[in-house]
């Protein structure tokens, strides 16, 4: 038996975009719809395995219309993002964390696993060769979209023998369209993202689809995102593009940083895991962030909607917060449930007390200001 190749870095070919483009200014930036100059395809068949990787113009591709990713979603995708300093220093964050979900998500829907490794090598060399793009002002970055697809020419339903990976990069500012504001979620319960059993766990590209109609009922209603809530009890889950946090002020003084439990309907997000780990450090003493409470707790439990108007009703509901790569760290100042609306706190700078100093500190390490492992060389 010969194995099949994997992902070759050593045999990249690169082909020069001859055209390249300005870089638009940083300001007239709405989230992800510029790319850079370049992009990555690296081929996959089941017969050879993994082709010789490419950096080609940022262009489009060419698919049959038979190919298995139009009729049944076989596509899975990243996001991960790098940061240039003042001194165009490059870095990225935790993306070995990305390679690994990557990975997870292909083996769900069958498609070909590979070395991550190698993977963010040859992510890295496409960043290094489109670097001017990007940008440098506080609370930019370039966002990095790797992409898996089967691309089968078929109709049947089965495991890909042909698939493509590709990665592209488009530079960003804000996630939401008002900027670094805190956002109003609108709680959803005639719809669900995800179930026992079912894919809410994955990044996969199938779990965003359906999730647009209900976004748009949401925002006709005056909401910047809905907040899945499931089930008959009405759980928080997530916003419909981050993980969510909730901080409780609890009867025996002890602050409660509150996240839904990875129990496979949610999606195992890297900020999600950078904000728990930062909590954790904080209280094991390993690593005091100043600022935080020193009676903080952190909880990986369910919560119901009942138990946040609750807290708010009662004066115990600090603050709302969702997290993602996209979004960073995004507060909530408003939730809609049930035709009201349950207020949450925020400062007058639109965070508040547990966010603001989670924030600094990600984005710190995200930057490189604060030594991190977490921050990679590019
Ligand atoms: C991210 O936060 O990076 C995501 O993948 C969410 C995306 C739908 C914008």
């Amino acid at each position: 038996l010969t194995s099949l190749p994997d992902i070759e870095p050593a045999r990249l070919k690169f082909i020069k975009n001859t055209d390249p483009r300005p870089p638009p200014p940083s300001s007239s930036l709405v989230f992800g719809q510029v790319f850079t100059d370049h992009m990555l395809t690296i081929p996959w068949s089941a017969n050879s395995g993994w082709d010789a990787p490419k950096i080609q113009p940022y262009g489009p591709l060419q698919l049959d219309p038979s190919c298995t990713v139009f009729h049944y979603a076989q596509t899975l995708f990243e996001g991960m993002k790098a940061y240039r300093d003042k001194n165009g220093k490059v870095t990225m964050f935790r993306p070995d964390m990305n390679m690994k979900r990557m990975n997870v998500s292909a083996q769900r829907l069958a498609l070909p696993t590979f070395n991550g490794d190698a993977l963010l090598e040859l992510i890295k060399e496409l960043i290094r060769v489109d670097k001017h793009w990007i940008p440098q002002e506080p609370g930019y970055s370039l966002y990095i979209r790797p992409t898996l697809i089967g691309t089968q020419r078929a109709i049947g339903v089965g495991p890909p023998n042909e698939a493509l990976l590709f990665v592209i990069c488009s530079p960003v500012g804000p996630y939401y369209p008002q900027g670094f504001k805190p956002i109003a979620l609108y709680g959803t319960t005639e719809y669900i993202r995800a179930a026992p059993g079912g894919t809410g766990g994955y990044k996969l590209g199938a779990n965003y689809a359906p999730g647009v109609v209900p976004q748009k009922i949401a925002a006709k209603k005056g909401y910047a995102q809905n907040l899945w809530l499931h089930g008959p009890e009405h759980y928080l889950t997530e916003v419909g593009t981050m993980n969510l946090f909730v901080v409780f002020k609890k009867d025996n003084g002890y602050i409660e940083l509150v996240t839904a439990p990875l129990d496979g309907m949610i999606l195992p997000g890297v900020t999600r895991d950078s904000v728990l780990a930062l909590a954790r450090e904080h209280i094991s003493g390993k690593s005091k962030l100043t600022d935080l409470p020193d009676n903080l707790v952190v909880s990986e439990r369910p919560v119901t909607m009942g138990e946040v108007k609750a807290a708010a009703d009662k004066g115990q509901l600090v603050e709302l917060f969702g997290t993602g790569t996209a979004a960073i760290i995004s507060p909530v100042d408003r939730i809609g449930y049930l035709g009201g609306d349950v207020h949450i706190p925020t400062d007058p700078d639109g965070m508040g007390p547990v966010s603001r100093v989670l924030w600094k500190e990600l984005v710190g390490r995200q930057l490189g200001t604060i030594p991190s492992e977490w921050s990679v060389t590019v």
